[in-house]
């Protein structure tokens, strides 16, 4: 393992004023998307789509790394040598038997030869996503073990072939728990995480941890303000994440555009932390540029630079400038 080629990628993707791009949803996600627009997910489609976002003039201001999944990272698409790519290296969240309601994310048989692939596909970093669901008697502690030995698994094998891991355990915003309770889950979830990757020998400043903004649930009656999830999101990291981790890059998790934006402006307005605190959005930043594009080549560029609006504001919160 290089260490200092693994530490440098990893500052490079969470880099001041830059983000990346989540664009690895698998075929089922992407076939969901594109219902939404009331269009096929035929291979075509998917590279036009992710194509439009990657040959939005001047976005490689705003982002350092695109997630792919295996289909787009094979389907070479051109893009600004500046945004580097990453594989989604997980295969999916399945039901953990005998925890009705809970998940394990698969993925690990035959990871190391998958691994080496992607990296001489071109793929610099990789990302993993596990699922913890909110609800009665849940998360349970046998849930988040499951999970976080899987992420540092991951973690371990992705740095051996020299490729920098995004560990992400995303405690899920779907609910209507309130926000002390999606804190209480969120702590709990990444002190066990960052345990296993201590225990897994992963080499904290070559990884980037991915997750969620510590908020109320989303059918939550009181919803939280940017200013208290901003409060509550420090202070779980604060607890739980070490200061070698060199980012945290949040996903958008269900969050509007806009409430990602100005969450994210409300967390760096509190100032600098050990971490570089970022972006690794899929929908927020892509879900108003597909609902213009509706599969048309005639609405690219319109769609084009709606979705460089949305980049660069969110480029902007990621300085808490917004
Ligand atoms: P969202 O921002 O749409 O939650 O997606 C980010 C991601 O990559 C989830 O794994």
């Amino acid at each position: 393992m290089n260490q200092n080629k693994l530490a440098k990628a990893a500052k490079y993707l969470c880099q001041p004023g830059k983000g990346i791009l989540a664009a690895d949803e698998s075929s089922g996600t992407i076939e969901k998307r594109f219902k939404t627009i009331n269009l096929a997910s035929t291979e075509t489609n998917r590279r036009n789509w992710r194509k439009l976002l990657l040959t939005t003039p001047g976005i490689s201001k705003f982002i350092s790394g695109v997630i792919f999944y295996d289909e787009t990272l094979r389907q070479k698409i051109k893009r600004d040598s500046k945004i580097i790519a990453g594989i989604k290296a997980d295969t999916g969240a399945k039901p953990l038997a005998a925890f009705p309601g809970e998940t394990v994310t698969e993925g690990l048989d035959g990871l190391h030869e998958r691994l080496a692939e992607y990296g001489s596909l071109g793929a610099q970093f990789t990302k993993w996503r596990a699922v913890i669901n909110l609800g009665k008697g849940l998360p349970t502690d046998e849930a988040i073990e499951a999970n976080a030995h899987v992420l540092a698994r991951f973690a371990a094998l992705s740095q051996e072939v020299g490729l920098v891991p995004i560990v992400e355990p995303e405690i899920l915003m779907e609910g209507s728990h309130t926000i002390q309770a999606h804190a209480a889950a969120s702590k709990k979830t990444l002190l066990s995480v960052f345990l296993k990757l201590k225990q897994f020998r992963v080499y904290l400043p070559g990884m980037l941890l991915k997750t969620n903004m510590v908020a109320s649930g989303l059918a939550a009656k009181r919803q939280a303000k940017p200013k208290e999830i901003a409060r509550a999101t420090l202070a779980v990291f604060k607890t739980a994440v070490p200061k070698t981790v060199p980012g945290i890059v949040f996903l958008s998790g269900g969050l509007s555009p806009e409430a990602a934006t100005i969450n994210l402006n409300a967390i760096n307005r509190f100032g600098s932390q050990p971490w570089q605190l970022s972006f690794s959005y899929g929908r927020a930043l892509q879900g108003e540029a597909l609902a213009i594009w509706h599969g048309q080549n005639q609405n690219k560029a319109a769609a084009q630079a709606v979705f460089f609006k949305r980049v660069k504001s969110v480029a902007l919160a990621r300085q808490g400038r917004l």
